[in-house]
């Protein structure tokens, strides 16, 4: 055949000829990038990205499994791409290199569609790094500890709700177990935590029917599907455009930001209609008092009244999902190391008698538990990768270049199992926790990574160990757990920004009566000036 015959027969659009013509141009992309890389030895290494997904297909159903993968091929900091979008993955000791030594240069926060729905775009923890941010972090941090670890007033506050909340939870346990044996926990803890931080945030509670309730807090695995590290939305948001699994997901995170939103939008109206002034019942109240003042930054900023909803909706819904999740965790391993749960029994035997209920201050003498609260941390590493953070400035890591407005995520998992930091890191084991008098080795215990580190640390870190300190010792204290022995207990989990359990099946008893649980009183609301006053 002659040479025009040939083209003339490559330029027909027949279906071979297309899908050559495609071959073709997928392997000229494929090789005009590897060159790039080749000759770019500033910018991160990492996997040959596809066009359109670019590595999305090759993260799979754990990617911060696929991330530790990665990582071991092309070191702690590497760079996929998602869509279209360049994104640099931070692993192992990369992270504190990066978040702690270069932490304003790393403390953004990308630009996602989906962040823009969270408080209506004014979220803090969603929102990026300026002026603004810091002056919000500032007032939410200082008011969470205000109504939570600030001083013993206010941990004696906080625990009354946490108890008065764990006694409601165990009856519930108790009545499910009577009826149906053995029983899905994850409801009744969803809502329990909920109730916790609804008492601290509203000043009220709810009952474990209440619908409306339900609907606002039992959808949360929804919102972290989304905004989980790697959610395919922010990055391909013309998926978006026509009908498929990714527009539905996206409609019904869109759908229960609205919804919580309103939520805590009525709460807050509820509140300005019956405050009083110097009167601060509950945290809405010190956010509306404070804020309705301006609280001032630098020059020009100063946060006003419209901040009180997203701040109260930021601090309410950033401890739903992970302290649920966490308690989850707990009975989960409990159930899978029965011989865990006795050795917690005899530690927390030992120190609190058969007449009270375990506190706060007992803390510091139960070191067992908050070891084995730091091991479920570390070996679960139920938050695996943070919330996606972004560059505010050209930087570089590791001797790699990163421009600004670079995705950046932060792969926890990998840290919480280096084999360089921990000694077999895939085995469940408290005691890497305890020196050898017995007490919290605190050195060890830091080095949990799962609140995150520098300018983004969660701010709810202190008011969390404290909440899961008194739910493992309450629980352990009153309660005898049980696997259901048809339903083999599996860690499989499902991922978002956590990593909740499959739902297990399991049977809770008492330990002696009733009667120290039903001693247990609610105490009024105390105000916050009535604390301060009893603290000086
Ligand atoms: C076991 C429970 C919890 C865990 C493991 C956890 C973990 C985290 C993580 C990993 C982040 C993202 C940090 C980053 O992007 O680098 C975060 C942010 C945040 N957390 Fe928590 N959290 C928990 C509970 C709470 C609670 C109870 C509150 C509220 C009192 C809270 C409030 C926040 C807020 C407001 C942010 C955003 C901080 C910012 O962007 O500056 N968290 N948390």
């Amino acid at each position: 055949m002659s040479t025009q015959g040939m083209v003339e027969e490559l330029l027909e659009l027949s279906p071979r000829n297309v899908l050559l013509g495609a071959l073709t141009v997928l392997v000229a992309y494929h090789l005009w990038l590897l060159i790039q890389k080749w000759f770019d030895t500033e910018s991160p290494p990492g996997p040959l990205p596809w066009p359109i997904v670019g590595n999305a297909p090759q993260l799979g159903n754990t990617p911060h499994l696929s991330f530790a993968r990665m990582a071991q091929k092309y070191g702690d900091v590497f760079q996929i791409k998602l869509g279209n979008r360049p994104v640099v993955v931070l692993n192992g000791d990369a992270i504190k290199q990066a978040l702690v030594k270069k932490g304003v240069d790393f403390a953004g926060r990308p630009n996602f569609i989906s962040f823009q729905f969270v408080s209506n775009g004014k979220s803090m923890a969603f929102g990026d790094y300026n002026e603004w941010w810091k002056v919000h972090r500032r007032v939410a941090h200082s008011t969470v500890r205000a109504f939570s670890t600030g001083n013993i007033n206010t941990k004696r506050a906080f625990e009354n709700h946490a108890i008065s909340e764990m006694k409601e939870l165990i009856q519930i346990f108790l009545s499910k177990t009577a009826e149906e044996k053995y029983f899905v926990p994850h409801e009744y803890l969803v809502i329990s935590v909920a109730n916790i931080m609804s008492a601290v945030c509203f000043g009220s509670r709810y009952s474990y029917d209440d619908i409306e309730f339900q609907q606002v807090v039992g959808r949360n695995d929804k919102f972290t599907q989304t905004v989980g590290a790697g959610s395919i939305v922010d990055v391909m948001p013309w998926l978006t455009y026509f009908p498929n699994p990714v527009k539905t997901l996206f409609e019904q995170f869109r759908d229960l930001n609205k919804e919580f939103n309103e939520f805590i939008m009525n709460k807050v109206l509820e509140h300005r209609k019956s405050i009083e002034p110097g009167i601060i019942r509950d945290m809405t109240d010190a956010f509306i008092q404070a804020l309705d003042k301006g609280i001032s930054g630098t020059v020009g900023v100063v946060l006003g009244k419209d901040y009180v909803s997203p701040t109260i909706g930021d601090i309410f819904g950033a401890s739903q999902d992970t302290l649920s999740t966490a308690s989850q965790w707990v009975i989960l391993t409990i159930l899978r190391h029965p011989q865990l749960q006795k050795a917690l029994q005899d530690e927390v035997d030992q120190v609190v008698p058969r007449t009270r209920l375990p506190t706060v201050e007992d803390q510091a003498r139960l070191p067992y538990v908050m070891a084995f609260i730091y091991e479920v941390m570390r070996y679960t590493s139920f938050i695996p990768v943070t919330i996606p953070h972004s560059t505010t400035a050209d930087t570089s890591i590791n001797g790699y270049r990163i421009p600004k407005n670079t995705v950046v995520f932060v792969n926890q998992w990998s840290s919480n199992h280096d084999p360089k930091k921990w000694t077999r890191p895939e085995e469940f084991d408290p005691l890497r926790f305890l020196d050898e008098d017995g007490a919290l080795d605190k050195d060890q215990a830091s080095n949990v990574l799962i609140f995150s580190v520098g300018k983004r640390r969660c701010i709810g870190e202190e008011l969390s160990k404290m909440q899961l300190f008194l739910f493992t010792a309450m629980l352990v204290h009153q309660c005898e757990f049980k696997a259901d022995p048809e339903f083999p207990i599996s860690m499989e989990c499902s991922y978002g920004l956590t990593l909740k359990p499959k739902p297990f099946r399991v049977a809770c008893s008492l330990r002696d009566s009733l009667d120290l649980l039903d001693s247990v009183v609610r105490l009024p609301f105390h105000s916050q000036a009535d604390q301060e006053e009893e603290s000086n």
